[in-house]
């Protein structure tokens, strides 16, 4: 049997990133992974960070090739019937983002977490919890055939939406809140130079695009695509020829393509479950909250609960005091209400739903409203670069 103060389930930013700073504020911890860190370093996910992000991962002490390899974006654009609009982020609400795609962090983190033996059990079997409601709870599991087991004073459940530790807790105890989008979002990766030097969210009669990138040399693109569509439906040239008609001329025109290093595609779905504490059990990231890709808030929110939780650790191991973990659900909840509402409201305003030309034409309205206010394009960018907890940074 093995001790800790944390036991972590999951190895996704969320797990590695908690229990890096519990290592640099002297709380031990052991994070359970299902998979191989090979696995985990090499799945494509998103790749935009909020500053709070970044400013966390340089004080957990894994933001050195971050700040060195990652593109910081000081705006981007929305377009819309052939023509397009710049929000000026830094301008507006005073906040730039940093492209630094998520599997860079997640190789960060795991080679930060390898300098402390034992620290990550990776290909971790049958993670079970027990006994989250008592003061010394349980993690059992099978590492290379052994069963073991983990006492510890609390479990951070990091595992994402189909882990464990919400599927823990009684049904009666939680309360789920879901939408689900009636298509989803296919994405490739190629090393092709972005379309241009920031990104571009594209609005179209034939269904949303989006143009991201990794690197200058590596791009990231999506288009939106009908739920039951398969990835072998989709060759490279049905892709490219897709994207480029959603795209205003000018920028059709400076399309570069080229072989797709993946392929993938994602449902869409923005669910939030209440509260995110359990007894010793707190769920943090994924595992409590998902929000579609639009606006890039997944990653920025499983961060945003880290430091929350993490504080309130700390607090704890210092001096006793459970406040800021007793408000953790509450404090959490905040952030992830006002994160789903802008990624439902963005989703919603740049994603083709049906074939209501009604729904389209107030679509165009809106984004020409956003192109001529300032306080229209305002609110849009201090939801982007993120809401801290005091309202209205917005600036003039
Ligand atoms: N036992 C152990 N590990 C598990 C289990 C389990 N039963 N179930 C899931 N896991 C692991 C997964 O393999 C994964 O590595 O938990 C991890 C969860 O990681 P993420 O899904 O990345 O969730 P999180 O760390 O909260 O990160 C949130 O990452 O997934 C994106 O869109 C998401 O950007 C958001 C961010
Ligand atoms: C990405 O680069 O994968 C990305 C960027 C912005 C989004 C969503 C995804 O809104």
């Amino acid at each position: 049997m093995w001790s800790t103060q944390v036991a972590i389930i999951g190895a996704g930013p969320s797990g590695l990133l908690l229990s890096q700073l519990l290592q640099r504020s002297g709380i031990a911890s052991i994070v359970l992974e299902r998979q191989s860190r090979t696995h985990v370093e090499a799945r494509i996910r998103a790749g935009l960070l909020e500053w709070t992000s970044v400013e966390l991962l340089l004080e957990a002490g894994v933001g050195e090739r971050m700040i060195r390899e990652g593109l910081v974006h000081d705006g981007f654009e929305v377009a819309w019937a052939d023509t397009h609009h710049r929000i000026d982020l830094k301008g507006l609400a005073g906040r730039s983002m940093l492209v630094y795609g998520q599997s860079e962090i997640e190789r960060d983190l795991a080679e930060a977490r390898a300098a402390e033996p034992g620290a990550v059990v990776w290909e971790a079997c049958d993670v079970a919890l027990s006994d989250w409601d008592a003061p010394r709870p349980r993690v059992t599991y099978t590492h290379r055939s052994v069963r073991e087991e983990i006492r510890c004073d609390f479990i951070a459940g990091c595992d994402g939406f189909h882990g464990v530790s919400r599927a823990s807790v009684p049904p009666d105890r939680l309360t789920a809140y879901e939408r689900v989008y009636p298509f989803g979002w296919l994405g490739v990766l190629a090393d092709v130079p972005p379309l241009s030097d920031e990104l571009v969210y594209a609005n179209h009669e034939r269904g949303f695009a989006l143009c991201s990138m990794r690197s200058r040399g590596r791009s990231r693109y999506y288009v939106q695509c009908p739920l039951e569509d398969t990835v072998e439906q989709w060759t490279d040239e049905r892709f490219w020829s897709e994207l480029r008609a959603r795209l205003p001329r000018h920028y059709a025109a400076r399309l570069v393509t080229g072989p797709s290093l993946e392929k993938s595609i994602a449902p869409l779905r923005s669910f939030v479950t209440e509260p995110m504490r359990f007894g010793q059990l707190f769920l943090v990231g994924d595992a409590a909250h998902i929000v579609p890709p639009t606006g890039a808030k997944g990653l920025n929110l499983a961060v945003a609960d880290v430091r929350v939780l993490w504080r309130g650790l700390v607090e704890f191991y210092g001096s006793r005091s459970t406040q800021l973990l007793d408000e953790y659900s509450a404090r959490a909840l905040q952030r992830v209400w006002k994160a789903t509402r802008f990624s439902w409201w963005f989703t919603t305003l740049m994603h083709r739903f049906s074939e209501d030309r009604f729904a389209h034409r107030l679509q165009l309205a809106e984004l020409d409203y956003l192109a001529q206010s300032s306080a229209a394009a305002c609110s849009l960018a201090e939801n982007y670069v993120g809401l801290g907890f005091e309202p209205g940074r917005c600036q003039e």
